[in-house]
């Protein structure tokens, strides 16, 4: 998906070479997200010059290109502003052009980088046409680039800033928006805003800073917005004015918009007062991901939705077009605990690899201050002020997508077991194509790693609108499900690169497992059960260890038996349905093989037809009640001369051992108690997909198609 990266540095005094390699690793690190081109757009020769690059492919052929074009990089700045952009296609082909940046005219005066979507781009573009504008590129973004240039040009009186022209052209989008802006009239400035897109900030100061915030500023004066007080520029209905100019004729209204303009640009951010009044060196990187921060600075500041962020000589103000009841009016500057080490890929060889490996860890993490195994109690912190309201909740809906959908399918008989409250799980999409009716007394659950799955996000903006009590499972702190959310639980697994989710799966589990333990701890009836699962709890990250040493049977199993067919099933019943699933999943999402997650139960009703000697079958036949009916499925296959390969607990099992002259091959993982067994079952069939995509000679963590985060629709 697509990435943002901007890089301001006031009074610090940078080449043109070192800014362009900030700019570039900054792409780099959000390589991870999906991507299909890449840009930069920098200062040129003087300040009335903007210098873009764009190339298709990965960040090292826009470096190729950058370093075969560039002037001369030994050109010192002590004041500049470069965006850059990692573009994954939404509208038009992968190719220089369409890359971002956009710009409004070839002098560039004004370059835009954008993710998300303008769903208005068609009326914008054809008005714009209307008035001149020669369109270059096949994209939603270069409306805002071309739509900046004519509010400028139109503003023949010059008396709007930086913000308050942003401001205009926010209010003509529609869609969805994280948006830096760069122009040649405003030299060494930025604009930076969010509309379900997400953005932050991150500060570098030698000097510590004042304050640890930000303060919000509204328009005075009880005036709505600068907007509402300007002629408007109508795109939907009614033509532009009979002039076509935005802004009136010198007037009264005009003159307090000026006073208004130079209160604001004259109110200094707190933060960034220095104590003698001498302008403070500072670097500003912007970017919709935190991974591409952390290694300039632990200092960020999360822009919220609507907020209008502009950097100007060494400081950052935060404007907002109307004040809202209720409404912050600061932001905070926090500091992220994410080391950089933790999204490197360490001594493993891909991604995803290292993420399988870490899980001994992430699932600690994910129960860490949270599960007291000694008390056998659990304590969901970000829940604790909101049990009374979902334990009394008419039902309860899960909504995910992809491996957080599974996740919330292999905890659901042990949620409704525990709770009693009747668990509906929804994948996002189908659950909004339905319109499915939501009440008051519904709890939602909104489960997911980025936290800016698109569908998930407006299947949640969909409960909100309803006043169901939403409540967010999600891996990225700062993300728009957990901020958007009434309440939730912070997974902990760690930021997860590689496309195929895997640690973030056993993560949620583990968190919903926790959310289902806190829920039932009123019920005396449920101790004996809550304990033998806080029990398998304490013992799971062992345990995953323990089955982490098949990677090397797994890798020969690959070699020998699977990596050369076309087509695979997965089958599973009862808690291992969803381990089935999302096997499959993850083995079709890689290795691009075909692969199906059946449930046992109906291979007899029409499955069965595929089985012969040649279709590789995975049973998923770990012992719990079940386990009598999987036989029956195993034996199934094997009368069809099928030679399935079983997960199961031990191989001294008598049934393995019967049936051990037909080939039956068996990898065995450890037992634990039924609801938590996914959590060890799920890990062979990772391994597996990586080996499988790996020996295709495929990208593993990037596979084709596939994005990290979704953020469209
Ligand atoms: C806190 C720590 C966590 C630590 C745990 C146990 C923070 C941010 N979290 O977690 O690292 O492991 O104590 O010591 O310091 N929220 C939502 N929606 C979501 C996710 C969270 O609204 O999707 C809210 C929660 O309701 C809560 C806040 O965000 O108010 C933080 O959540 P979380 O990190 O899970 O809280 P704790 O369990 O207290
Ligand atoms: O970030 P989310 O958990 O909301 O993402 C949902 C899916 O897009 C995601 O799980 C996807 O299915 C994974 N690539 C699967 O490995």
């Amino acid at each position: 998906m697509c990435g943002i990266f901007g890089y301001v540095n006031y009074l610090v005094d940078r080449s043109r070479g070192e800014i362009l390699e900030t700019l570039l690793q900054g792409l780099q690190r959000l390589e991870y997200r999906g991507y299909d081109s890449a840009g930069v757009a920098v200062d040129g020769a003087d300040k009335n010059d903007v210098w873009m690059y764009k190339s298709v492919g990965k960040v090292a052929a826009l470096r190729e290109l950058v370093a075969a074009q560039c002037g001369d990089p030994g050109q010192r700045f002590d004041c500049h502003v470069g965006i850059a952009h990692t573009r994954w296609a939404t509208h038009g082909q992968p190719s220089p052009q369409n890359a971002h940046p956009h710009r409004s005219d070839p002098g560039n005066e004004f370059v835009v980088v954008h993710n998300g979507i303008v769903t208005n781009y068609r009326e914008l573009k054809a008005l714009l046409t209307s008035k001149g504008c020669v369109f270059e590129t096949e994209t939603d973004t270069e409306c805002i680039a071309k739509l900046c240039k004519y509010v400028y040009d139109t503003n023949t009186h010059r008396n709007l800033d930086f913000s308050g022209l942003t401001r205009l052209v926010l209010a003509e989008l529609q869609g969805a928006y994280g948006l830096l802006i760069k122009s040649v009239h405003f030299p060494g400035e930025v604009m930076a805003t969010r509309k379900g897109s997400p953005l932050l900030i991150g500060v570098k100061t030698d000097k510590k800073l004042k304050v640890d915030f930000v303060d919000v500023e509204f328009p005075e004066g009880g005036h709505g917005s600068l907007t509402e007080d300007m002629q408007h520029l109508s795109v939907q209905g009614a033509p532009v004015g009979a002039t076509g100019s935005l802004l009136a004729a010198p007037s009264p209204l005009a003159a307090f918009r000026n006073d208004l303009r130079n209160e604001l640009r004259h109110s200094q951010s707190r933060a960034f007062m220095s104590e003698d009044g001498v302008p403070m060196p500072v670097e500003f990187f912007i970017a919709s991901d935190a991974s591409s921060v952390v290694e300039h600075t632990k200092k960020v500041l999360f822009l919220e939705d609507d907020d209008i962020a502009h950097i100007y000589d060494g400081e950052l103000h935060i404007h907002r077009a109307r004040r809202e009841a209720g409404q912050s009016t600061t932001r905070s500057i926090q500091t992220l605990e994410m080391e950089l080490n933790q999204i490197m890929k360490g001594n493993y060889d891909h991604f995803m690899q290292k993420e399988i490996f870490e899980q001994p860890e992430s699932v600690i993490n994910t129960m860490r201050g949270r599960v007291d195994f000694d008390k056998k109690t659990v304590t969901v912190g970000g829940l604790s002020a909101f049990l009374g309201s979902i334990r009394r909740s008419r039902r309860i809906i899960m909504v995910a997508c992809g491996t957080s959908y599974h996740s919330c399918l292999a905890t659901r008989a042990i949620f409704e077991e525990l709770t009693e409250i009747p668990i509906v799980v929804e994948l996002a999409s189908d659950f909004l194509d339905r319109r499915s009716p939501v009440f008051r007394d519904d709890s939602c659950v909104f489960v997911s790693q980025s936290g800016e799955t698109a569908d998930s996000i407006l299947a949640l903006q969909y409960c909100l609108e309803r006043e169901a009590l939403t409540v967010g499972v999600v891996n990225t702190v700062g993300s728009s499900i957990s901020r958007q959310t009434h309440c939730g639980v912070h997974i902990n697994a760690g930021p997860e690169i590689g496309v195929a989710s895997t640690k973030a799966y056993t993560s949620q589990y583990i968190a919903l497992v926790m959310m289902a333990l806190a829920l039932s701890d009123d019920k005396l009836s449920k101790t004996a059960r809550r304990h033998e699962i806080i029990d398998g709890l304490g013992r799971i990250s062992a345990q995953i260890s323990d089955v982490l040493k098949l990677d090397e049977s797994i890798k020969q199993l690959i070699t020998t038996e699977l990596v050369a067919h076309k087509s695979l099933l997965v089958l599973g019943r009862g808690y291992q349905f969803a381990t089935a699933l999302e096997g499959a999943l993850k083995i079709k999402e890689i290795s691009y093989m075909h692969s199906e997650g059946v449930l046992a139960g109906e291979l007899k009703h029409g499955v069965l037809a595929l089985v012969d000697e040649d279709l590789p079958i995975i049973l998923l036949a770990t012992r719990d009640s079940l386990y009598p009916k999987v036989v029956s499925a195993v034996e199934q296959v094997i009368a069809r001369k099928g030679k399935p390969i079983l997960i199961c607990n031990d191989g001294s099992d008598t049934f393995v051992q019967q049936h051990s002259g037909i080939a039956l091959r068996t990898l065995e993982v450890p037992a634990t108690v039924d609801c938590l067994q996914g959590l060890l079952n799920v890990i062979p069939l990772q391994l597996m997909s990586y080996w499988l995509a790996l020996q295709r000679g495929h990208n593993v963590d990037f596979p084709r198609n596939l994005a990290k985060s979704v953020t469209v629709e």
